[in-house]
């Protein structure tokens, strides 16, 4: 297929946040809404992909003509990513998912009682590193969502998780990153480095697509 297009596709795309429970009635969750995500859906089918979306709790529509898979934890993200590991050529990791959960959530709703409570926490699975470190990977493109030292923690991961390359966002700002409909990202693979400033997560979308698109072909000729 031609440079910038994703025709014939199989692209997996996580978005949301993930949900974590205490108790019935309780859980630990953060500030995304989806739209980073629902946004690279939408560019990805647009570019002639077939798309998958596994999402988090988010409070919007499903893209026309992409297939979603509703999930709450970390869990259940992964169960869903490595369900369509045998069907993913690209998988792109916008969730924010949690790095721990409540170790034994409860049955029942947790009383009132003392002046404090303790919530012991226990790390979640990392998606986008299982997914990275399958024998049969898809090309593979991970997030960062840093409030200091940005770009530095950014390729930390993109080596630590083995990915393909990784966005970078200042989830500090509140003009950009979480909940906003604009964001600006550095994008880092190999020794490369390219920077989007401030616009729409949809326009920034269509410009990530391309450039993913673009290194994917690279990576299939190479
Ligand atoms: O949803 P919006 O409101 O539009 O906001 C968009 C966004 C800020 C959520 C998005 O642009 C973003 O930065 N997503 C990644 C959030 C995140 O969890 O970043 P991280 O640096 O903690 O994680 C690094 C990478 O590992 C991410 O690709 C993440 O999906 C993945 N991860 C993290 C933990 C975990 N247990 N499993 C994972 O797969």
């Amino acid at each position: 297929f031609e440079s910038g297009s994703l025709t014939g596709a199989r692209v997996v795309i996580t978005a949301g946040p993930t949900r974590e429970a205490i108790d019935p009635v309780r859980y630990i969750s953060n500030h995304s809404s989806g739209k980073m995500g629902y946004a690279l859906a939408e560019a990805a089918r647009d570019a002639g992909a077939q798309v998958t979306l596994i999402s988090g709790p988010v409070n919007l529509p499903a893209p026309e003509r992409v297939q979603v898979i509703d999930v709450v934890s970390a869990r259940d993200m992964l169960e869903a990513s490595l369900a369509r590991m045998g069907h993913c050529d690209i998988f792109i990791a916008s969730a924010a998912v949690a790095d721990y959960r409540p170790l034994s959530p409860e049955a029942q709703k947790i009383k009132k009682s003392g002046e404090t409570v303790e919530l012991t926490l226990i790390k979640n699975p990392d998606v986008v590193a299982t997914i990275a470190a399958h024998e049969q990977r898809p090309f593979t493109v991970g997030f960062a969502a840093e409030t200091q030292d940005v770009d530095s923690y950014a390729r930390g991961k993109l080596v630590a998780k083995k990915l393909d390359m990784i966005v970078a966002n200042d989830v500090s700002r509140n003009d950009i990153g979480f909940n906003s409909d604009m964001n600006a990202v550095s994008v880092f693979w190999n020794e490369n480095q390219q920077s989007f400033a401030p616009r729409s997560k949809t326009g920034l979308a269509i410009e990530l697509i391309e450039l993913i698109a673009h290194r994917y072909q690279h990576y299939n000729d190479n």
